[in-house]
């Protein structure tokens, strides 16, 4: 496994972390397994957030099983995407005591003193920055949170609220794949007439690099918005051939390869997977054993259907 200095702490957090949206199913005794798992190839940071229903709780209950675990695991979420009370749907609420309230309930649920770090979920149109900096401020006051990021941001939205905050903003979680790739097209297609250039997202990984700023990857074995695994998938053929004769160059999976594509990206980068399976965690955690050359990179990029200039 390889490793960041995460924060202002410096915290050495894993390159890949576990994505826990998915457990819903799981019981805490499997959670726990799944947990130690992570750790057992390396990976010491765990993902969750209250909107991913029961997996909070979950967690909570897997390390009231396991003495010691918590303390062995580099623990993240989020908040501020809530249920509408009348709509079938979802609102964003990043106010003052919002802020303080799901943090004090997410606390409860994972059955821990602190969170190692906290994220914004998704941009709410009426945060007001002065409002989240106090509530941050108090929550690392209180020692209820040691470190603060944002997830899905672009680069106005954190400029005006670093302005704001006593500390950097350690990370941006964003949508990342071999098979979702926006900023990467906007890059490449600079000042050009065609569909891959407009910007939509203001240069977030310029911005990350310049700031110290983790990049943490979401659904990185997916394409579209939840589309599904792009294994496999006959839309993605070109794709699943390069990953495989990559994999078999450096005897190892298409799952490394796919994860270890994704952490190529020069700066601090880190992949959530959100397999609940131990073996699958397992060949994920292997991404950080090879090196992908520059070559390769650019074969998996141009594999997944995408033209460069
Ligand atoms: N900030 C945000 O807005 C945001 C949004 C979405 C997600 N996230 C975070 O990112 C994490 C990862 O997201 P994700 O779950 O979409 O990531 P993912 O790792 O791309 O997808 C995980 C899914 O892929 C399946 N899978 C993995 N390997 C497979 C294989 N070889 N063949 C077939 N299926 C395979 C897994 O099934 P098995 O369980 O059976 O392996 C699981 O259902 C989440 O847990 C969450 O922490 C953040």
């Amino acid at each position: 496994m390889r490793y960041i200095e995460f924060g202002p702490q410096k915290t050495k957090v894993s390159e890949v972390i576990l994505g826990t949206m998915r457990i819903w199913e799981k019981t805490p005794e499997e959670v726990a397994t799944l947990i130690e798992s992570a750790l057992g190839v390396g990976i010491n940071a765990v993902d969750t957030a209250p909107i991913y229903g029961p997996s909070e709780g979950k967690i909570g209950a897997a390390f009231a099983l396991t003495p010691g675990l918590r303390d062995r695991v580099w623990l993240q979420t989020k908040l501020g995407i809530r249920k509408h009370p009348r709509l079938d749907a979802n609102y964003f609420d990043f106010s003052h005591d919002y802020i303080i309230e799901s943090v004090e309930e997410s606390l409860r649920a994972l059955q821990t003193d602190h969170i190692d770090s906290l994220l914004l979920h998704r941009p709410d149109a009426l945060m007001v920055p002065e409002e989240i900096a106090d509530a941050f401020q108090q929550l690392h006051d209180e020692g209820k949170v040691l470190d603060f990021g944002v997830s899905n941001q672009n680069v106005a939205m954190m400029r005006r609220l670093q302005r704001y905050l006593p500390f950097p903003i350690a990370a941006n979680q964003v949508q990342l794949s071999a098979a979702f790739t926006p900023a990467f097209d906007s890059f490449f297609n600079v000042n050009m007439q065609n569909e891959a250039s407009p910007m939509r997202d203001d240069g977030i990984f310029e911005y990350a690099y310049d700031h110290d700023q983790a990049i943490q990857a979401w659904s990185v074995l997916q394409h579209g918005y939840f589309g599904g695994v792009f294994f496999n998938n006959p839309d993605y053929t070109e794709l699943n051939e390069a990953l495989d004769r990559i994999a078999a160059d450096h005897d190892t999976t298409r799952t490394a390869v796919a994860v270890n594509w994704v952490l190529r990206y020069p700066g601090k980068m880190q992949a959530i997977v959100g397999t609940t399976r131990p073996e699958r965690v397992a060949e994920a955690a292997a991404a950080c054993d090879f090196e992908m050359s520059r070559e390769e990179w650019y074969e998996v990029y141009l594999s997944a259907g995408n033209r460069l200039p």
